[in-house]
């Protein structure tokens, strides 16, 4: 069982036990981060931190710790992992209280963290991509803040599971928004569409990694949501998270997507992505 923090304890995974009463339980009232760590190097930490207190803040849960604590609270759970690539998972709810909406007053938020295997991609997804259906989003207005209440995203993703395939591509006003658990790009011509981060998508660190390399290599790209036209007529589709990193789309609602295959923009901003994980 691996090792786990809660509270300001490491323990192992299955002894950390938190009240029904917390808040995180009963309403939801929490936020998350997770960070992916290749060769025990967190990959773009300093983004992942200011992501996790901006969600904090965002919500009016006052940050627990500072940044030093956080940083030997996430390279204690990569010792203890003794793993090399993996993530590190955190969660910070609004603590424990009697049930009742209004934030209660004096209460610690709960801090928990637990480390996971890094989730290998099969190889075969990297030559013949995944497949992907799109979906009407029914998010909430806020989904620039990365709140554990995910249960849109957890019924889209089953429909899509459901509809044997990986990802459900939300749709909102005939744009392309994102998937249930992450970022969506969309090959046109030559050129790369993308949501621009506001209120209506999560910031995911690995579109910024993606859009900063195509930027540095003059990729076209262009952060406006792609139509649903676009996506239904694209050339490629890629979609990235921490755990994904950039992955193809090969399939969208039963119909192949460009040629069927990975194309060669989604090949060269792979290469890139592997390469900036090696600095
Ligand atoms: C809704 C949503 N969009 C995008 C992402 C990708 O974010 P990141 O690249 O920071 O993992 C996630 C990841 O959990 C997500 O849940």
């Amino acid at each position: 069982m691996s090792t786990a923090y809660l509270n300001g304890e490491y323990l192992p995974l299955d002894e950390c036990k938190v009240s029904v009463l917390d808040r995180g339980f009963i309403f939801g009232d929490a936020i998350y981060e997770l960070l992916p760590v290749y060769a025990k190097k967190p990959f773009y930490l300093e983004s992942h931190l200011k992501r996790l207190y901006r969600s904090m803040q965002q919500i009016d849960i006052a940050n627990p710790y500072n940044e030093e604590e956080w940083k030997l609270i996430i390279n204690t759970l990569i010792e203890k992992s003794g793993l090399n690539d993996l993530y590190v998972y955190i969660q910070v709810t609004r603590g424990v209280a009697p049930r009742d909406h209004a934030f209660p007053p004096d209460t610690p938020p709960t801090v928990f963290a637990m480390i996971g295997a890094w989730p290998k991609q099969d190889s075969k997804f990297y030559r013949e991509g995944l497949t992907a259906i799109t979906v009407e989003d029914m998010r909430w207005g806020r989904c620039d803040i990365k709140v554990t209440s995910l249960l849109a995203n957890v019924m889209k993703k089953q429909q899509a599971v459901e509809n044997s395939a990986h990802e459900a591509i939300f749709i909102r006003d005939g744009n392309v928004l994102e998937g249930s658990a992450t970022n969506v790009f969309v090959v046109k011509d030559d050129k790369v569409w993308t949501a621009p981060t506001n209120h209506m998508i999560l910031p995911g660190i690995s579109r910024d990694v993606v859009v900063q390399l195509m930027s540095e290599n003059n990729i076209p790209f262009e952060e406006t949501a792609p139509t649903e036209a676009q996506i239904n007529s694209a050339d490629e589709i890629w979609i990235t998270s921490s755990t994904k990193e950039c992955m193809p789309v090969t399939t969208l609602n039963g119909q192949a997507v460009g040629n069927g295959k990975p194309g060669p923009l989604w090949l060269q901003v792979f290469d890139l992505f592997q390469a900036a994980k090696q600095n």
